[in-house]
């Protein structure tokens, strides 16, 4: 349609050309309207989106469309279209919920539970922002119900087609991308299993598709960075990574000049969390100190383990917090933000997607010349010039004889 653009301003006449800012909006994928486009990550775009059912029941969901230039590859595509297939399984309150998984030979699509609020790294981003940071009982309740999520899924049944059952979905990305928030103050974890390449980067620039690492290079396990088999442990050291850089508000993986984070992660330093003052700390330090061991049989041996621990510590360190401080904790120090950002959006895609004010049509432009401007005379002066003209020539006929 004429008249629209995407949101970073770029027309396509062919209509459904990709750039940055994702689709041209609003756009149909399937059953589904997508109407804002609320992030692209290393593999995907995604939208928020509408699916209208029988009777007017509208729903709104989270589609991440898989980056066409990945999508393409079979055996990648394979292997996402795996993964969702598994994390359908999952329902957990924790955990979001797959909704739906589509794919053509140009798309390759996954529905999923819209999480109204933001994620973990937004969260920091704003804190950290405003100078602000947030409070150790939110941080602790925060992992808590991340470890919840990992406990579940680390002991999900599935069973495959020829009814073997495998114990165990292992996320292989907890990072705070992955970590919802939303504002009525659930947490819920996302992106099960999707795989992700060596440096975040997929297509031209990675080894293969083969030779990927998955999971971020910041919240890698030793073993996960070095390339070996992976079992839960690696989530929970993943989640022992975001516990630590919660209450110590800095990095866990800090590299040296010339070093990836992978080259960090795989060398796995040791880092005691900073005395910040927090009440019963030697209890989280050690605590700490043995998720994040280099040797996975030194770490807790499941995410139910750690959780048990953290909630002791909780109680003795009264640092117990409930969804509700969660809940206002966001509505009073990021919503207003947040919520800001997305009605500006979602204006702009609303006018973008009305068209331009007013349409350019041609006009027909009337060339006839105006008419010449002409001194009206009156009769009267008119009668006296014709007078005197005919005094003027008899006189000179009268001088001429
Ligand atoms: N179900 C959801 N509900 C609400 N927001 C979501 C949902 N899923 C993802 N998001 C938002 O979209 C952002 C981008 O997600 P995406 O998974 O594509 O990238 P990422 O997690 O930042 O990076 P990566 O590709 O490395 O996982 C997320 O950080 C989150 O803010
Ligand atoms: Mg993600």
């Amino acid at each position: 349609m004429l008249g629209r653009s995407s949101l970073a301003g770029v027309e396509s006449f062919a209509g459904v050309k990709r750039r940055g800012a994702g689709r041209l909006l609003p756009a149909r994928l399937g059953e589904y309207e997508l109407f804002d486009h609320i992030g692209r990550g290393g593999m995907a775009d995604i939208y928020r989106a509408r699916k209208s059912g029988d009777f007017g029941v509208v729903r709104e969901v989270v589609v991440k469309e898989i980056l066409p230039e990945l999508a393409q590859s079979e055996r990648l595509a394979e292997l996402l279209a795996a993964a969702a297939r598994t994390a359908s399984k999952l329902e957990h309150t924790n955990v979001v919920r797959i909704e739906d998984l589509q794919r053509d030979d140009r798309t390759l699509f996954i529905a999923m539970e819209y999480v109204d609020g933001l994620d973990l790294r937004e969260l920091l981003r704003q804190c950290s922002r405003r100078g602000a940071w947030i409070p150790p009982e939110l941080s602790v309740r925060i992992v808590i119900e991340l470890l919840r999520a990992l406990d579940y899924a680390h002991r999900f049944e599935l069973q495959d087609a020829d009814g073997n059952v495998r114990v165990g979905v292992i996320h292989r990305d907890v990072s705070p991308s992955n970590v919802l928030l939303s504002f009525e103050g659930e947490v819920k974890l996302c992106d099960f299993g999707i795989a992700k390449s060596y440096d975040g980067e997929i297509g031209e620039h990675a080894t293969t598709i083969d030779g990927m690492v998955e999971g971020k290079a910041g919240y890698m396990s030793p073993e996960q960075a070095r390339g070996e088999a992976l079992d839960a442990r690696a989530d929970v050291f993943a989640a022992g990574i975001i516990l630590w850089e919660l209450l110590s508000a800095r990095k866990f993986y800090k590299a040296q000049a010339g070093e990836t984070l992978f080259d960090v992660a795989r060398r796995a330093p040791s880092r005691p969390l900073p005395e910040k003052g927090l009440p019963a700390e030697h209890v989280v330090r050690a605590l700490l100190a043995k998720a994040l061991s280099d040797r996975r049989e030194d770490r807790f041996g499941s995410a139910a383990e750690m959780q048990r621990e953290l909630e002791r510590y909780a109680a003795r360190a009264s640092l117990v917090a409930s969804p509700l401080k969660l809940r206002r904790f966001l509505q009073d120090n990021v919503a207003p933000v947040v919520l800001e950002a997305r009605r500006r959006r979602e204006l702009a895609a609303r006018a973008i997607a009305r068209g331009p004010i007013a349409e350019i049509e041609p006009v027909t432009i009337d060339t006839t010349p105006p008419p010449a401007i002409v001194r009206k005379t009156s009769p009267a002066w008119s009668a006296v010039v014709i007078v005197a003209l005919a005094l003027i020539l008899a006189g000179a006929i009268l001088l001429s004889r």
